[in-house]
């Protein structure tokens, strides 16, 4: 399960974040996880068009070590993200409020990375089904 929209208008994000929320759905995550998912899925998508213009979206279901999850991979060619690792993990120390979106995202999915590209910036952020929702083919 993947698939990647390409984001430029602040009006695509209705879209995404409907498909998002279904793929989120078939692939077993509760409601209250869903909507952790596609709040990550508008914060990522806003930065895109707030700093860098345009750039994709993909969402696929992850199959890792025994865990299944869904994975958000967010691309575009703008200026990149200064500082990133340090930026995330300011808003672990920080009470919640005063976080900025990526930090949100941080708090709201599992693992938040920075994977380096040649140009612009390229996000992925993961979410992991709890070990009672595993259940694997
Ligand atoms: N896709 C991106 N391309 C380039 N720079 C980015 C991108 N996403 C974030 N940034 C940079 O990282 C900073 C932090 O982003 P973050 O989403 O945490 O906060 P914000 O967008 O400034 O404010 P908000 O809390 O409204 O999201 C931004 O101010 C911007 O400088
Ligand atoms: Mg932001």
């Amino acid at each position: 399960m993947r698939k990647t929209f390409p984001l430029r208008f602040e009006w695509e994000i209705v879209h995404i974040r409907s498909e998002a929320r279904e793929m989120a759905r078939e692939i077993g995550f509760d409601e209250l996880d869903q909507a952790r998912i596609v709040q990550s899925i508008s914060e990522l998508a806003r930065n895109v068009i707030e700093h860098a213009e345009e750039g994709t979206i993909t969402i696929c279901a992850v199959e890792e070590e025994g865990k299944k999850g869904i994975r958000i991979q967010v691309r575009d060619t703008g200026p990149g993200i200064p500082k990133f690792e340090e930026l995330v993990s300011r808003g672990q120390r920080q009470n919640i409020g005063e976080t900025s979106g990526l930090q949100h995202v941080n708090r709201l999915m599992d693992e938040l990375t920075s994977v380096p590209v040649e140009e612009g910036t390229c996000v992925e952020a993961t979410k992991w089904l709890k070990p009672s929702k595993q259940i694997l083919e």
